[in-house]
């Protein structure tokens, strides 16, 4: 089956503050006008330092406000009327001063006024040196806006624009527009009718009546892919090893113990799935069980292990095969041997991630991703899994449509 996302015409309302990171807000721009949004832009003062309106008008195809009071625009577009049209807004950059702003509920020039006049969900996309993030009180600033139903797209991390390394850089545009996108209601259930099938944790190859052998996943990751296909309105079938989670709500939860079970477990219920994303961290090598306890004898002990079937490339091979989304744990050269199995597994998408690393990757509760597909890619950045696995489903998304729509 097919499912094709009709967009609605979006109302964003993007305002602009002073900070280098505003040129790429020229970037978002493009990007949601391309996905049928309507965009009107409001800058503040120090904005207008970095890049000018002229650059805004001509992308997004309106005249930029600047000015809280402007006699012309009052009787057009002013700025509660602004607000009134907005469906969603977001400040991109969001400078120190804007969130200062806000959580005390200042409104003494245009983004303020307006941001206090909204009544529809407001982003912010901070940008900034890394010392300043850091501050308690811009944190106290950030908690009261979040306690106020202001929406964080957090910064990432890297080098910033004064040269220093640290948490302050603006999310990547690409970035912007998921959140802005995937967070919208019910109206927005874009996987409805779409059945998608994951597979999570660890498997456990028993050696003997006793022991087991298996890896550091915790299932997180996978966990959290079933809860943004559920919330995106997908039937989800979660086909899971051993892990101390509780499946969401409204999933259909299939628990296996080793990769030969994981494997059937997949490839039967496969066919029946338009997605499946292997999210699970499959043992390559199995022991023959032993049938009693293996007694403590010699100083060393030699133990086979046999190769276990890919149940990602058995996937890509069936005759009626879903979009094939791949992992790729790795400690070393991550993005070569990630692009080896997308190839090599004839996956649709792999979405590759450090292991072994003091953030990120096996149990932690953040992750980074780095996507690729046949002919692109894309770098997701340190988050939570939960944000992380929106993200990720909306990528997987956008590719499996336009896979579908090149076949027709
Ligand atoms: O569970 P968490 O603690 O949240 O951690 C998340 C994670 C690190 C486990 C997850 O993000 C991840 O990377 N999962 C894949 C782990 C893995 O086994 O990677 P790999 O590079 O060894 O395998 C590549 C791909 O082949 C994976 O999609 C894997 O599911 C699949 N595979 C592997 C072996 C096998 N026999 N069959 C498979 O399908």
């Amino acid at each position: 089956m097919i499912v094709l996302r009709i967009f609605i015409k979006k109302h964003i309302l993007l305002a602009v503050c002073g900070g280098i990171a505003a040129y790429k807000s020229a970037e978002l721009v493009r990007c949601l006008i391309k996905k049928n949004c309507d965009v009107r832009v409001i800058m503040t003062a120090s904005a207008g330092k970095f890049i000018t309106p002229l650059t805004f008008q001509a992308l997004s195809r309106h005249p930029v406000q600047t000015q809280l009071l402007d006699t012309e625009q009052e009787n057009a577009m002013g700025h509660i009327n602004l607000a009134r049209w907005a469906d969603k807004i977001i400040i991109a950059p969001a400078s120190a001063n804007i969130i200062a702003k806000l959580a005390h509920g200042l409104a003494d020039d245009l983004v303020s006024t307006l941001c206090l006049a909204a009544e529809c969900p407001v982003y912010i996309a901070p940008a900034m040196n890394q010392a300043m993030w850091h501050k308690s009180i811009t944190q106290n600033n950030i908690k009261t806006l979040q306690q106020n139903g202001f929406e964080l797209i957090a910064p990432s991390e890297g080098i910033l624009a004064c040269g220093e390394f640290g948490v302050g850089r603006m999310s990547e545009p690409s970035i912007i527009y998921q959140s802005l996108i995937n967070s919208s209601p019910a109206s927005d259930l874009y996987l409805k009718g779409v059945h998608l099938l994951i597979s999570a944790g660890p498997t456990r190859e028993a050696l003997d009546p006793v022991r087991y052998m298996t890896n550091r996943s915790s299932g997180k990751m996978g966990y959290a892919l079933a809860q943004a296909g559920i919330d995106a309105g997908a039937k989800v079938t979660l086909i899971s090893g051993p892990v101390a989670l509780s499946a969401p709500m409204g999933v259909q939860l299939i628990m296996v113990e080793t990769a030969e079970e994981m494997f059937q477990a997949v490839v039967l219920a496969a066919k029946n799935h338009q997605i499946y994303i292997g999210a699970a961290a499959v043992a390559d090598y199995t022991f023959a069980v032993q049938p009693q306890k293996i007694k403590k004898q010699q100083s060393s002990l030699q133990l086979t292990l046999h190769k276990t079937k890919d149940i990602l490339a058995s996937v890509a091979l069936l005759p009626q095969r879903p979009f094939v989304v791949g992992f790729a744990a790795e400690t070393h050269e991550l993005v070569r041997y990630a692009q080896e199995k997308l190839i090599n597994k004839k996956l649709d998408m792999i979405a590759a991630n450090w292991v072994g690393k003091a953030e990120g990757g096996f149990d932690d509760r953040q992750n980074a991703l780095h996507v690729f597909w046949e002919k692109g890619s894309s770098q997701l950045p340190m988050m939570d899994k939960k944000d992380l696995a929106v993200q990720l489903i909306t990528l997987i998304f956008e590719r499996y449509q336009k896979k579908y729509a090149l076949k027709g």
